[in-house]
């Protein structure tokens, strides 16, 4: 099958570029610049979760990895202050020891920051995007882009993590859904052989590639999200309480960590949630969010299912049977906008459970992109052809059955980093992420 043929930017001339590069680098700094003004200099100087750095620790890796790629990488520039590079490794010091380092101040963070991408901004306009690899397509450029925004998600993890008076103001709230009532609980794959993954995305990243054939069994998956109501219902039938519904190492889990409902839910009488300092009573109607793997997939076995594996995931979001190709997002290949799926901060929380029709995929399921990011069944492992790249600490130390698959982004993630085809991973046991799941279940062959 040859169905990597997907709209690309191969045809933008330089100078179109350039605009869409100076527009994703300009939208995720101003997402940095709004979560690290939203709290003062204390709060952002603290460690508000071990799981987490301190928000000033976000701050100038962003700068240092963007000076690192672009202006050493693809400028050929001397670095700027070279003994501060091994403090914004991640992999030098673990998140826990980061407040004790002497990072950067505030100030001095946010003076970085300005000073490389003043120089970037010079850079973007002599760069031509041919001659290397990292240059061509932007590819660099889009990386950087990319990474800012995934530390803008995860600086709104920690944001929703810190304890105390809310700091973000309440955007609105997003769409409700329109015929939500009408929609069927669950939609069917067709089997058969389909795309996977990438080789002609021009900034997708080294673990989404490259394009290959999967077969996937005929499959049933939820149109939608799991709700909180649904959710609930587990909690009210003592899902946390019956070892049935758990592997061994979840209900280990479960057991130590004393886990009775979803991270940042309470009992008064009713659920509540606190979400970015404020408590409510939970949405009947959202999707679940910061539930873990284990928690998902004991969900999914309490509900006589399972979870969808990231190929089956990856077909009902992405193939288009009409055309017998992948196609970039579940609604075609345009770029996201707000009409088809709730992504970049705009709202935080996730929509109702059928919101965004225009968003839906060729099989009919909606919310496949934005709102939660959804556990797969999947552990975290290369596609056949993988190769590092540009970096083997971005995906290829993370590879093993220790981490699962998300796909599909959630509310608080850039749409320049949510493709079709990305992937994202964490451990089982982490609920302080953006994450929610759907449930699956096989067809039989010929149905
Ligand atoms: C892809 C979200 C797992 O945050 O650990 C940020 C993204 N990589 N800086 C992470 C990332 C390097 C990564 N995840
Ligand atoms: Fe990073």
């Amino acid at each position: 099958m040859n169905t990597d043929k997907t709209p690309t930017d191969e045809d933008l001339t330089d100078e179109a570029l350039r605009e869409k590069i100076a527009a994703e680098l300009a939208a995720a700094r101003r997402r940095t610049t709004l979560l690290t003004s939203a709290v003062d200099d204390e709060d952002l100087i603290r460690q508000h979760s071990p799981l987490m750095s301190p928000l000033v620790w976000d701050l100038a890796h962003i700068a240092n990895q963007e000076e690192l790629w672009l202006l050493r990488e693809v400028g050929g520039r001397v670095p700027m202050h070279p003994e501060i590079d091994p403090l914004y490794d991640a992999f030098e010091h673990p998140r826990a020891q980061r407040p004790s380092l002497p990072l950067l101040d505030p100030v001095e963070a946010r003076d970085y920051g300005h000073e490389v991408r003043g120089r970037v901004m010079d850079l973007l306009e002599r760069t031509r995007f041919t001659g290397t690899r990292l240059a061509a397509g932007g590819f660099a450029f889009g990386m950087i882009a990319q990474h800012e925004s995934q530390h803008d998600e995860t600086m709104l993890a920690t944001h929703q993590l810190r304890r105390g008076a809310p700091a973000l103001s309440a955007p609105p709230p997003p769409p409700a859904p329109a015929d939500a009532a009408a929609l069927p609980a669950e939609v069917h794959v067709p089997g058969g052989s389909y795309t996977m993954g990438t080789t002609v995305e021009p900034w997708a990243l080294d673990n989404e590639r490259p394009a290959h054939a999967v077969h996937v069994p005929p499959f049933w998956l939820d149109t939608t999200p799991v709700t909180n109501s649904a959710y609930a219902e587990f909690i009210a039938d003592g899902g946390y309480d019956d070892p049935r519904w758990w592997t061994p190492d979840g209900w280990r889990y479960r057991q130590s960590a004393g886990l009775t409902a979803p991270l940042f839910w309470r009992w008064e009488g009713e659920w509540v949630r606190e979400s970015f300092g404020v408590t409510r009573p939970i949405a009947a109607d959202e999707p679940v969010c910061h539930v873990s793997w284990y928690e998902a997939d004991a969900y999914a076995r309490w509900a006589g299912r399972r979870l969808p594996t990231e190929a089956e995931w990856e077909k009902a979001a992405r193939h288009d049977p009409a055309a017998g190709r992948s196609r970039r997002y579940p609604w075609g290949d345009a770029d996201p906008t707000p009409e088809v799926a709730n992504l970049g901060q705009r709202h935080l929380s996730p929509a109702p459970a059928g919101a965004y029709p225009a968003g839906a995929a060729p099989c009919g399921a909606r919310q496949l992109i934005g709102d939660v990011w959804e556990w797969t069944s999947s552990d975290f492992l290369p596609y056949p052809g993988f190769a590092a790249w540009p970096y083997r600490e971005y995906s290829e130390v993370f590879f093993g059955p220790e981490y699962k698959v998300l796909r599909g982004g959630a509310f608080g993630v850039s749409p320049v980093v949510c493709r079709g085809t990305f992937r994202n991973w964490d451990y089982p046991v982490r609920r302080q992420i953006f994450a929610g799941f759907r449930t699956a279940r096989s067809a039989p062959e010929n149905a």
